[in-house]
């Protein structure tokens, strides 16, 4: 019997090797087509939650559920064979408890084959990240500007113009590093602030909004390609239009369709022949 072959993968530990080397890309994904599409070019796939807001149309990431997590994070494992695929963890599902956090974890581990998950995370469950860490589940931290706090921020907000939320960010960032985070996204800071934690932590910052001083970058994907909204915010740079080229798509069929053009011949079965040929393409 032969043995199956193992899809090689970028690991956890991998990309956390990476620190001071070759900038790491990432880019979320929700979905096996999109996972598809990306996998090749990136080194790590991130099912953020930020899917609450993209896909189900959502103000925040406060009502995403573990289940729907799981259900995207399986299908973009499916999706792909070389990114190190990342899970968020939603909100409520690991905040009261270390062991809390480790059974809806494991569950999302387990569910999903992705190689690690993503905790928004500082110094107080900074614990938890070391509970799930020293328990075989490898940890994304996530520092700054943390979408599941958005409440107690009273808004989405760069962190860090005072010095006192600067200091607690880096705060923060050393204390989910020392915990046993293979490697964290920094959001939404000043500069100064990313190159701070960039310098003192040994392990590969992901900056989104945080400036060049990151290890690596991430984007929604749907923002880049210009999926999402008409609003682009500062730190998205757009590489594609798409969303005008779907709205131009779907015209264009309406007005064929009512035109009678669609479908056309070619793309209509026609009557069966005699000797059955055409039905059995169909079935094909
Ligand atoms: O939810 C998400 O997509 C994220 C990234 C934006 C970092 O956390």
């Amino acid at each position: 019997m032969s043995t199956p072959s193992r899809i090689k993968r970028i690991t956890a530990p991998e990309l956390s090797a990476r620190k001071g080397k070759e900038p790491i890309a990432v880019l979320t994904a929700y979905t096996a087509p999109m996972a598809q599409f990306l996998d090749e070019h990136v080194d790590c796939l991130l099912v953020g939650d930020s899917l609450g807001m993209v896909v189900y149309g959502l103000d925040t990431t406060l009502a995403v559920t573990l289940d729907m997590m799981i259900n995207h994070g399986a299908a973009v494992v499916r999706g792909s064979n070389h990114a190190c695929v990342i899970v968020d963890m939603p909100f409520a599902s690991y905040q009261e408890s270390p062991e809390q956090a480790y059974r809806n974890a494991a569950r999302m581990m387990q569910e999903t084959g992705a190689d690690g998950v993503k905790l928004e995370a500082g110094v107080a469950l900074a614990p938890t990240i070391e509970f799930l860490a020293q328990r075989g589940i490898p940890v994304m931290g996530h520092v700054g500007l943390m979408p599941q706090s958005v409440n107690t921020y009273g808004g989405f907000r760069v962190q860090g113009k005072e010095t006192a939320v600067a200091r607690q960010v880096i705060d923060d960032a050393r204390a989910v590093s020392d915990a046993g985070a293979f490697s964290m996204v920094v959001e939404g800071v000043m500069e100064p602030v990313a190159r701070e934690i960039t310098n003192v932590v040994p392990v590969p910052t992901i900056g989104i909004g945080a400036s060049a001083e990151c290890d690596g970058q991430v984007l929604v994907s749907e923002d880049l390609l210009g999926l999402f909204s008409d609003f682009t915010p500062k730190f998205v740079k757009r590489y594609a239009e798409l969303g005008n080229q779907i709205s131009a798509a779907a015209a264009a069929y309406a007005e064929d369709v009512r035109a009678r053009r669609f479908p056309a011949a070619e793309h209509c079965f026609g009557a069966p022949k005699t000797d059955g040929a055409e039905v059995r393409q169909l079935k094909s």
